[in-house]
């Protein structure tokens, strides 16, 4: 090789697709492997499952509507942490090409999309296999894009048609986001723009999250996503067919089965601390299977990187004492990305 030839090196880490399209593989590298059985403990509890919100109704013009499903709200988000919402007015032409968008970026050789790995936290687009593979002790069944959607809007050029549908369908989130926030301000028994204000949502950081998990010759030992809360005030999560995202709930795990067309949202930690703890961020993980490839599509939804987030003094009270420190968001972001990707942790760390 010539003098000052850059030299091709393989990726330190291959993706998840990579190692499992190749034919030979019969099980999983000793990296992957967990000594316990991620399946077990699973609750199949039919009265039991994960509530369901009617987006028209809490949009509706009919106050009696729209209290009930306020009401609904409260109840699920303290009982759950987790809701499915239904009738939110996304086009399901639009959650289907998000979700094949992304599946074609999974699909670009391994060469072009190097150039989105290897990125720091803040990078606006990155990509890469597990969560952080410098500090994961044992790799994670998945691969990722992240990228940041809002206050800036950022995209890839490749593949053709990726940027028009993420823009599209990172608006309408937003959007659906906005009505959730105003809703679980009223359940909150504040004024209906406050989470809004507080968190200052018009320069809130959104991304993108796309999760891949393909086929695992050896699903038993391995794990998709282990046990973890997320980041933000909400997650909205869209998915292909293939189930394996796990909800903790009452001490068990509940397998979540979407309603089609349906979006998922879940609180997230910093809903918890402006709550005041009112409203938990819940754990959840996800399970591989040996057939077929899970797709996930979810957009996180925070406030701007320099609010701090501290609980909102109208919650506090004798009897109701601050129970976080505040914290400004940058630095919980950049710790949740760069923390062991487990439990609670952001949290851990804000708790008084
Ligand atoms: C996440 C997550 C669930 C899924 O990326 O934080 O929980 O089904 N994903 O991919
Ligand atoms: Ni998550």
């Amino acid at each position: 090789m010539a003098p000052g030839t850059p030299e091709l090196q393989p990726p330190k880490f291959p993706s998840v697709k990579s190692l499992s399209e190749s034919s030979a593989l019969t099980s999983i590298p000793s990296s992957y492997t967990f000594t316990t059985d991620p399946n077990q403990h699973i609750a199949s509890d039919p009265q039991d499952s994960i509530p369901v919100i009617d987006f028209s109704l809490l949009t509706s013009g009919n106050p009696d509507q729209r209290s009930k499903a306020i009401q609904d709200l409260h109840r699920a988000c303290e009982e759950w942490g987790f809701f499915m919402v239904i009738n939110h007015g996304v086009a399901e032409s639009l959650m289907k090409g998000m979700i094949e968008a992304c599946r074609g970026f999974f699909d670009l050789t391994e060469e072009e999309k190097g150039e989105f790995e290897g990125k720091p936290v803040l990078a606006p687009i990155r990509c890469g296999t597990s969560s952080n593979t410098s500090l994961d002790k044992i790799l994670f069944w998945r691969d990722f894009l992240k990228v940041f959607v809002h206050p800036q809007f950022h995209s890839l050029n490749k593949p053709p048609g990726f940027s028009e549908v993420l823009l599209d369908y990172s608006q309408r989130i937003k959007m659906v986001v906005e009505e959730l926030l105003k809703g679980i301000s009223k359940s909150l028994g504040l004024e209906e723009w406050y989470i809004d204000k507080a968190m200052n949502m018009s320069s809130g950081l959104q991304v993108l999250v796309a999760n891949l998990y393909p086929p695992c010759p050896q699903p038993e030992h391995a794990m998709g996503l282990p046990p973890h809360s997320d980041y933000g005030l909400l997650t909205v999560l869209t998915q292909n067919e293939v189930g394996g995202l796990q909800v903790q709930h009452q001490g068990k795990w509940f397998n979540v089965n979407l309603i089609p067309n349906s979006l998922l949202v879940n609180i997230g930690d910093h809903l918890e601390v402006l709550s005041n703890g009112k409203y938990k961020s819940v754990l959840h993980r996800v399970v591989v299977n040996r057939k077929a490839t899970r797709l996930s599509v979810l957009i996180t939804n925070g406030p701007s990187l320099d609010t701090v987030v501290a609980p909102a003094p109208e919650l506090i009270d004798e009897i109701h004492p601050p129970a976080y420190f505040g914290m400004k968001f940058q630095e919980t972001f950049t710790l949740s990305q760069t923390n062991k990707h487990h439990g609670k942790s952001i949290l851990d760390q804000v708790r008084i």
